[in-house]
């Protein structure tokens, strides 16, 4: 259609939500720029990145947003949301507290975004499955039942990181 002109670039707004310290802002930095930190600090207020894509050859730029899982800490919730086109919603497979959480970030999301939008379910510290909390077919069965995408990742490992936002921004595309 007419905005899939030749030589004109996309730009497409994706959130990132979940609980804290279940490593949104590790997901963004593995993606956007290949790091990782052990340490990283909790998220205050809102952060972005830019990141090109390649899909079939056309250049798709994605504004990747990450804010802090924290409440007190959390920028305005419908500045954060307006304009969203995909949502990543991230849980800790290491811990069950943060799975149990999906719902009311879900919640959240469609209260102040459209219908359209592209989901993600990210069951992230993949690495950890020695210590899991929440089988994959827990995850499976949730993102089924709301009609996510469902993806299991490491930002430490990098399995899956970029897969789980290049599903997202290709099904918005
Ligand atoms: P808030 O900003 O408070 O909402 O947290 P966050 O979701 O951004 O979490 P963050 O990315 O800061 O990661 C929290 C902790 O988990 C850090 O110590 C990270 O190193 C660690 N972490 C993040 N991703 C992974 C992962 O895939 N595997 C493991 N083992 N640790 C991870
Ligand atoms: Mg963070």
């Amino acid at each position: 259609d007419d905005d899939h002109e030749e030589g004109e670039e996309y730009l497409f707004k994706i959130v990132i939500i979940g609980d804290s310290a279940v490593g949104k802002s590790n997901l963004l930095s593995r993606y956007a720029r290949n790091e990782f930190n052990l340490h990283s600090k909790a998220t205050i207020g809102v952060e972005f990145q830019t990141q090109s894509i390649d899909i079939d050859g056309k250049e798709v730029k994605a504004q990747i947003w990450d804010t802090a899982g924290q409440e007190r800490f959390r920028a305005v919730t419908s500045a954060y949301y307006r304009g969203a086109v995909g949502a990543l919603i991230v849980y800790d497979i290491s811990r069950r507290t943060t799975f149990d959480s999906v719902g009311r970030w879900l919640d959240e999301l469609n209260t102040h975004s459209d219908t359209t939008v592209a989901k993600m379910l990210v069951g992230n510290k993949l690495d950890l499955e020695n210590i899991r909390d929440v089988s994959v077919e827990e995850g499976k069965s949730l993102a089924e039942a709301e009609g996510l995408f469902f993806l299991e990742t490491s930002a430490l490992d990098s399995t899956n990181v970029k897969k789980a936002f290049e599903m997202v921004v290709r099904d918005i595309y």
